[in-house]
């Protein structure tokens, strides 16, 4: 079986949670990847022979980025409503039906076609896992659809009935909880990893409490893992729901009372505080405090959102450098957050840590160290590394 070597690695950042940062820095470090996964790490001067050879020339290699939530698979355009954003017009979810009308035009070729190209590239910024969720086409077909087209990609699908309710249901909210919890739960489960719900009572278009717990709850014993959006526009009960339902993740936390950032970190084992600093920047919201969070112990991840509304940008490293920016992060933990961190949201131990045994998932860096992924904002240094250009064939 092939096995490739990575070798003239400046700094290998393994983020294996070892160090002052948890970052696990190496130097004069190689690693050898056979059939997709981390066999070897060590001194460079003892590298066991492998039948081909990646030299990175001097530059960062880290894990590939993990971006534990995106809305991929849509058709159509709101660049308009990205203007009125900026000229102080709020969000409230209500383009989500313009999203939804385009994709269920959308033939399945034009969703994979669109589908492939993001994909494409998130890896040339060098995010090598990606969570997708459906939501844009809420009937049962059109969910399902959705969640089939993303699984070509990835194995992280989410089912996001419980995006919006559809212009359809407007005068009848129950009559959609039950379609989502029922029928098309039933149909989409198997395509699914994960079940989503758009907690926020701020919105007339999301669902309130009571609402995204039976989705929730119909979500688990269908056996799907829990992950929600919440506090997004303001203080709610997001955070809590998902703290008494064991969700793996709640994602934004924009808005948090001292109740929330508790409850979190009382749970930091195995709940994650997802944030999503491109969708504070696209829609002109305040920043949470992540240091704040850090401090009082609570599981963060760092993720893009990436969707048509609220943030239109599949960059992991412009995510870093916002978190470092805006919401007090060091350096250091922005790239763990958006690489263990957000593995850790997925439940996942073999991806997000350079550590033999792992998934061969790396990014390199064109730069001297990790610290230019906050430092260089907007410049492309970072893109996956592929293996396959050598011969290995990671394996899904
Ligand atoms: O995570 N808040 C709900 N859903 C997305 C936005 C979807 C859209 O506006 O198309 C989000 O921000
Ligand atoms: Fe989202």
């Amino acid at each position: 079986m092939s096995s490739t070597a990575v070798i003239g690695i400046g700094e290998l950042v393994t983020c294996d949670g070892t160090g002052p940062d948890l970052l696990g820095i190496r130097s004069n470090a190689a690693l050898v990847i056979e059939k997709g996964m981390i066999a070897w790490i060590g001194p460079a001067a003892h590298i066991p022979s492998a039948d081909t050879e990646i030299d990175v020339d001097g530059r960062v290699i880290i894990p590939g980025f993990v971006d534990s939530h995106s809305h991929l698979v849509f058709a159509g355009d709101r660049g308009g409503e990205f203007v009125a954003r900026m000229t102080g017009q709020p969000y409230d979810g209500g383009g989500i039906g313009v999203t939804v009308a385009a994709t269920r035009d959308a033939s399945d070729e034009e969703l994979t076609r669109l589908l492939a190209s993001r994909i494409d590239e998130l890896q040339t910024l060098g995010t090598t896992t990606v969570e997708i969720k459906s939501g844009y086409g809420l009937t049962v077909a059109d969910e399902v659809r959705a969640l089939r087209i993303a699984r070509q990609f990835t194995a992280e699908t989410t089912f996001l009935g419980a995006h919006v309710i559809p212009a359809e249901f407007a005068r009848d909210r129950a009559g959609y909880v039950d379609l989502v919890t029922g029928p098309m739960l039933e149909a989409a489960a198997p395509h699914a990893r994960w079940i989503d719900v758009f907690c926020e009572p701020h919105s007339p278009h999301a669902f309130n409490a009571e609402e995204a717990r039976a989705v929730l709850s119909a979500g688990a014993d269908a056996g799907l893992g829990l992950r929600v959006h919440g506090n997004q526009l303001g203080p709610g009960p997001g955070v809590q729901l998902a703290v008494e339902l064991g969700a793996a993740t709640v994602d934004h936390c924009t808005h948090l009372e001292d109740g929330d950032v508790d409850a979190l970190a009382a749970v930091a084992e195995t709940t994650v505080a997802t944030l999503l600093p491109g969708v504070e920047f696209c829609t002109r919201s305040p920043y949470p405090d992540a240091a704040r969070l850090l401090s009082a112990g609570v599981a963060i991840a760092l993720a893009t959102d990436c969707n048509p509304g609220t943030c239109y940008s599949s960059s992991m490293p412009w995510v870093i450098s916002l978190a470092v920016r805006e919401m007090g992060l060091t350096p250091a933990q922005a790239l763990y957050a958006a690489t263990a961190g957000s593995a850790k949201s997925l439940r996942r131990r073999d991806i997000g840590r350079l550590v033999v045994g792992n998934r061969g998932d790396l990014s390199v860096l064109n730069a001297p160290s990790y610290l230019h992924l906050a430092y260089r904002p907007g410049v492309p240094i970072a893109r996956a590394v592929n293996l396959t250009a050598s011969g290995e064939t990671p394996e899904e």
